[in-house]
C-alpha cells in the first residue's frame, strides 16, 4: 500500500521523503525553518501546537534527530512521548504497525519515525488513522528528509537562496547513506548548478540514485573549486564484509584533511550529518575549523524539525 504525503490540495499529511517533493512545498519548508531559526527565544511559540501530542518511535539509535525534534515538538508547545524499542513491548513481538495503533488510541497525533527498513516508515503511513501524520526520521538506506531539510537550510543560510551556480561534492559511502539520497534530490530540486559525487567504486550505488551527477573516484578531483562538500559517514554497521580496506587506506583515499580542503574554493564549507568518524572521513582541524558548518547544521536540525510539525500538526 502507497500513501501520498502530498494531498490534492497541495498540503502535507506526512513527510517521507524529498523525492519527487515539489519545489514550492521544499522553499516553503526552508523559509519557515529560516523564519523559526530568527525566533530562536520566542517563548510565545509555545503555543502554536498546544494540546497537540507527538511521539519519537525510534527503532534504531539516533543523538541528533530525536534530541532535534523532542525540542522543535516542546518549542511549539506540544506535548512529547519517547517510546524506547528497547523497554516497550516490541521486544515481545508487537510490531510497529500495533505499537502505533495502541498510541494513536492514546491520543498520538504526529509520530517521528525511524526503523532499519527501507519504507518501513511509508508502509506505516498507510496505515495510520485519518488525521495522523507521520515524519521520516531516517528509514534504511533510502530517506531522511528532515536532514535533507536542514542541510539546505544550512547551505541556503551560507550561500544564498539561488543554487544554480553552486558545485557540491558529496563524498564517501554513498551506497549506504539516506543521507546522500535525500540530498541528491533536494539539489538537483533546488537546480543546483553541479553535483559531484566521490567515494570507492564499491560505496557508489549502481542504479539510478547518481544520474545527472559528476561521478569520480579521485577526491582531490572532486574537490577542485567547489563550495560545499558534504562530507558521509562510513557506515560499517550496514557493510558487508571488504568493501573497504583498512581504515588508513580509506582516510589517504577519501579522509577530509586541511591539506586536501584548499583544492576547494576559499571560502568553500563542509558539512557532515554525524556521528562524524573523526580521523576516517575527516579530521578534527577541519570537523572544528572555521569552514565547519557542522554544529550550525545541529542547530538548525531543531528550526527545519519545527517547521516540519508546525505545518503538519499545526491549526
Ligand atoms: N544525522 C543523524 O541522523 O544523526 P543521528 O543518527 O544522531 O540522529
Amino acid at each position: 500500500m502507497t500513501v501520498a504525503q502530498v494531498d490534492a490540495q497541495g498540503r502535507l499529511r506526512h513527510f517521507l521523503t524529498l523525492e519527487g517533493l515539489p519545489r514550492t512545498v521544499l522553499v516553503r519548508l526552508l523559509d519557515l525553518a529560516q523564519s523559526f531559526d530568527d525566533r530562536r527565544g520566542d517563548t510565545s511559540l509555545r503555543s502554536t501546537l498546544v494540546g497537540r501530542t507527538v511521539c519519537t518511535l525510534f527503532f534504531e539509535p539516533s543523538t541528533r534527530t530525536r534530541s532535534s525534534f523532542q525540542i522543535a515538538a516542546q518549542r511549539l508547545g506540544a506535548d512529547v512521548l519517547t517510546f524506547d524499542a528497547s523497554t516497550s513491548s516490541t521486544s515481545k513481538g508487537e510490531t510497529a504497525r500495533d505499537t502505533m495503533r495502541t498510541l494513536e488510541a492514546m491520543g498520538v497525533h504526529g509520530f517521528v519515525v525511524r526503523h532499519k527498513e527501507d519504507g518501513a516508515v511509508a508502509a506505516l503511513a498507510a496505515q495510520a488513522r485519518p488525521g495522523t501524520a507521520l515524519v521520516n526520521a531516517g528509514d534504511g538506506r533510502i530517506a531522511h528528509p528532515t536532514q535533507g531539510l536542514l542541510d539546505m537550510l544550512t547551505l541556503r543560510q551560507a550561500k544564498g537562496t539561488d543554487f544554480s551556480k553552486l558545485k557540491v561534492a558529496i563524498v564517501g559511502d554513498v551506497k549506504h547513506s539516506r543521507v546522500a539520497r535525500t540530498d541528491l534530490h533536494a539539489l538537483r530540486t533546488l537546480g543546483t548548478g553541479e553535483i559531484r559525487v566521490c567515494g570507492p567504486q564499491s560505496l557508489l550505488p549502481t542504479d539510478a540514485t547518481l544520474e545527472g551527477c559528476t561521478v569520480t573516484q579521485d577526491f582531490d578531483a572532486a574537490l577542485d573549486g567547489v563550495d560545499a562538500i558534504m562530507m558521509l559517514r562510513l557506515q560499517r554497521e550496514r557493510m558487508e564484509e571488504g568493501l573497504v580496506g583498512s581504515l588508513t587506506d580509506y582516510h589517504r583515499d577519501y579522509g577530509l584533511t586541511a591539506t586536501r580542503l584548499r583544492r576547494a574554493a576559499p571560502d568553500a564549507v563542509v558539512l557532515h550529518p554525524g556521528p562524524m568518524n573523526r580521523g576516517v572521513e575527516i579530521d578534527d582541524d577541519v570537523a572544528d575549523g572555521p569552514q565547519s558548518l557542522i554544529l550550525r547544521q545541529v542547530a538548525n536540525g531543531v528550526a527545519a524539525r519545527m517547521a516540519v510539525l508546525e505545518v503538519l500538526l499545526g491549526a
